[in-house]
């Protein structure tokens, strides 16, 4: 048997064998993040000085880029102790040098990085110099305490460091529960590696902040209520437990978020007022002796009515002043602020700087002599069309399934050509346009002018691409049909397929291509009806499905047997959708996806080989409070796939935004992102809208104007 010809055909055998037996044939997967191609997100720093006599607290607004540009920065913190950790790296640290931890998104993947960086260069001190300056590379020291790519595929979230100790947010085990956070809170000693998890299992824990000693560690968490679809404000509670095992876990304030302390028996944190409907600050003093007990605390309103303040920073041992985000009434634009606790005023720290800009989640150096937070910065040198700046077309994302590469496209609704070689797609910022372009991005062409959605390819004549045009999320009545476009064509032409306007939309065709199966508002209720590919409904149209309650977003199998959709039928109008099945022909309805009770499964798509589906879902509920991040209507979308029989389902993105529309095409691309210049140079996407928009408290303030008449239900 030791015959080395003879081992090397088994092996070769070996090799054949688990060709053939290679679960799924290479394939692609596409799908669409809201505004995120727009979040060149870096951690910025400006310094804070306090006078004595007279007391007050003013900076100058120089301020300084801490991370380094590449992809998207947020959510720091500065480490409070942990400057030994340089020193045992062999790396001076001294008074112009900032240590940062902070959460990156780059590679496809998240991670959390502690930077040390030098900025001892006087050039930044000079007065009214205004310009961000980032610290040089040659300066910078990082490590990577979490490394996205070595470890199990996950979002991390919220770092706090004190000492050697590392606390964060981690959604790398699943929770079993549909519709149920995967957010858990970890601990990890950053020179051993040796980790734990702080939060119950069955329990999903956000926002967690070390006290400045790190023996308490507090966190948003819903407890045992579990998520019920909350997306404004979570309703959260905030639990107090020791770092050092999760042990003593104790709720000590009900319904706030995002805290933060200032010693071991103080905490700031934030809540929307039940009475006035503003986001606010306030204080929780736990008792300190004895056990804590939520009735024990003392919890007093820090921020007044009149403006939102929320996600507060402090510092150790200040009593002085607080950092917060607000949004005020006349403002479009999310601005941190000082709040000093002393003569209860607020003082601009961003506005001043980047006046039309939104600062998120402001944190304080343990001295309280600096602010940090993140913001976005798109077009460097001031210069239209020469700042050489990029954005990702397309962004591949790490993931746990073998053979499928998978991209988030910078644009809507996106399907792949029947040879997988070309993406249509509908551009977000530029009211809903649509494109094709070669999957290396070049090639990129205008095909529709006006706002569509939704798109798909004919799978037998080439270049011909169907899209409905109208508004998105509109009632039955709005006026949508469904068009067929030849994208090889230069004139823009197109032909229309419907012309009732009775909101026809959700086009996907046969595998023959002869028919259409489409959802159409024409009965008083969105249904789905299939019409001839060709000649659209005159050329003849029957009804799929019928009854009070909406079905949508259908896709035809490749073998053509099955029309996967999207429908409310179980509980109509309530927001809740399952994915169901049928035959073209009416029969075998059943029902393939359902995220727990009450639950959204959306955007159903066949794999090329019939076997399995991609769809959205909350099915790991939201990851984050959605506060800390900029607008996403449905910030708990996450992209799964599922065998077609519903069962083994696997989660394929980790983050806290918003992700939808997948489709699968049938060519495996390569796994690395594809950019594209932009001339753009403002950050394109919008605030949390219902910080902006006018409440059922009735406050009147200012509607950014790209908001759009959206609403927020799903259909
Ligand atoms: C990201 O990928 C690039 C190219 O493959 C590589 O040079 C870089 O080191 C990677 N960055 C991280 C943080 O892994
Ligand atoms: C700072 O960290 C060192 C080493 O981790 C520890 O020995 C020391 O007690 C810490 N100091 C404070 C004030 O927490
Ligand atoms: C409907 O279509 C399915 C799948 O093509 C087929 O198995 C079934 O026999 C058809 N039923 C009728 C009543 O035509």
């Amino acid at each position: 048997m030791n015959n080395p010809i003879f081992n090397l055909i088994v092996l070769l055998l070996l090799i054949n064998f688990c060709k053939i037996s290679s679960s799924s044939p290479k394939s692609s997967i596409i799908f669409t993040t809201l505004g995120r191609s727009r979040y060149k997100f870096d951690i910025y720093t400006l310094p804070i000085s306090i006078t004595q006599s007279p007391p007050s607290i003013s900076f100058n607004h120089q301020e300084l880029k801490l991370t380094d540009g590449v992809s998207v920065n947020f959510n720091g913190h500065f480490p409070i102790n942990s400057s030994s950790i340089f020193s045992l790296l062999n790396q001076p640290t001294s008074s112009s040098t900032f240590q940062i931890v902070y959460v990156t998104e780059r590679n496809g993947t998240s991670s959390i990085f502690l930077d040390s960086v030098d900025v001892a260069d006087d050039s930044w001190t000079r007065p009214g110099f205004r310009v961000a300056l980032e610290a040089g590379d040659r300066d910078r020291v990082r490590v990577p305490l979490l490394d996205g790519t070595k470890s199990k595929v996950s979002m991390k979230d919220s770092p706090s460091l004190v000492g050697k100790e590392l606390v964060y947010v981690s959604t790398r085990e699943d929770s079993g529960v549909p519709r149920t956070s995967w957010a858990a809170v970890y601990s990890m000693d950053i020179f051993s590696g040796e980790t734990r998890r702080l939060t119950p299992v069955g329990v999903a824990d956000f926002s967690p902040a070390m006290s400045p000693s790190g023996v308490y560690t507090a966190v948003a968490s819903y407890g045992e209520k579990g998520w019920g679809g909350e997306v404004e404000e979570l309703g959260t509670d905030i639990y107090v437990f020791f770092t050092r095992d999760g042990s003593g876990r104790v709720k000590v304030v009900e319904h706030g978020g995002w805290p933060s302390w200032v010693d071991d028996h103080t905490l700031f944190f934030h809540r929307r007022d039940e009475n006035d409907g503003w986001w606010s600050v306030y204080k929780a003093s736990l008792p300190r002796v004895g056990g804590v007990e939520a009735e024990s605390v003392v919890v007093e309103r820090v921020t007044p009515p009149g403006l939102h303040a929320f996600t507060p920073g402090t510092s150790p041992g200040n009593d002085e002043f607080i950092v917060v985000a607000t949004r005020r009434p006349q403002s479009n634009y999310r601005h941190i602020e000082v709040f000093d606790l002393k003569r209860k005023v607020f003082k601009d720290v961003t506005r001043p700087v980047s006046p039309k800009n939104h600062h998120f989640n402001p944190f304080l150096s343990p001295d309280g002599t600096r602010v940090g937070y993140h913001k976005c910065k798109i077009g460097g040198n001031g210069k239209k069309g020469t700042g050489g700046d990029q954005i990702l077309l397309l962004e591949n994302i790490k993931h746990p399934v073998p053979d499928v590469s998978i991209f988030r496209v910078d644009g809507s609704f996106p399907s792949f050509s029947p040879t997988g070689d070309r993406i249509a797609y509908l551009a977000d910022l530029d009211d809903g346009f649509l494109y094709v372009v070669n999957h290396d991005g070049s090639n990129k062409k205008l095909v529709h002018k006006g706002m569509a959605f939704t798109t798909a390819w004919d799978p037998i004549r080439k270049g011909v691409v169907y899209t409905s045009v109208g508004p998105n999320f509109a009632s039955e009545r709005t006026k949508v049909d469904i068009i067929a476009i030849n994208v090889d064509n230069d004139d823009l032409s197109y032909k229309k397929l419907t012309h009732g306007g009775e909101n026809n939309a959700f086009p996907s065709p046969s595998p023959d291509g002869k028919w259409i199966v489409f959802r159409s508002g024409r009965s008083g209720y969105k249904n789905l009806y299939i019409m001839d590919a060709e000649e659209g409904e005159t050329g003849g149209i029957h009804r799929l499905t019928e009854g009070p309650w909406t079905d949508t977003m259908c896709n035809w199998s490749p073998d053509g047997e099955w029309i996967a959709f999207a429908t409310d039928r179980e509980n109509p109008g309530s927001g809740s959708f399952e994915i169901f099945m049928i035959h073209p022909n009416g029969t075998g309805l059943h029902k393939v996806i359902q995220s727990g009770s009450g639950g959204r499964a959306n955007h159903p798509w066949f794999s090329p080989d019939g076997k399995s589906i991609v769809f959205t879902s909350d099915y790991a509920a939201v990851s984050a409070e959605p506060i800390s991040n900029p607008h996403h209507y449905q910030p708990y979308g996450e992209i799964f796939i599922a065998n077609v029989d519903g069962s083994n389902v696997r989660r394929l993105t980790h983050n806290s935004f918003e992700d939808g529309t997948p489709a699968w095409g049938p060519k495996f691309l390569s796994p690395v992102d594809v950019a594209q210049p932009t001339d753009e140079r403002k950050c394109l996407f919008d605030d949390c809208y219902w910080l902006s928009i006018k409440n059922k408290f009735g406050m009147e303030l200012t509607l950014d104007a790209s908001i759009g008449a959206q609403c927020y239900k799903l259909q």
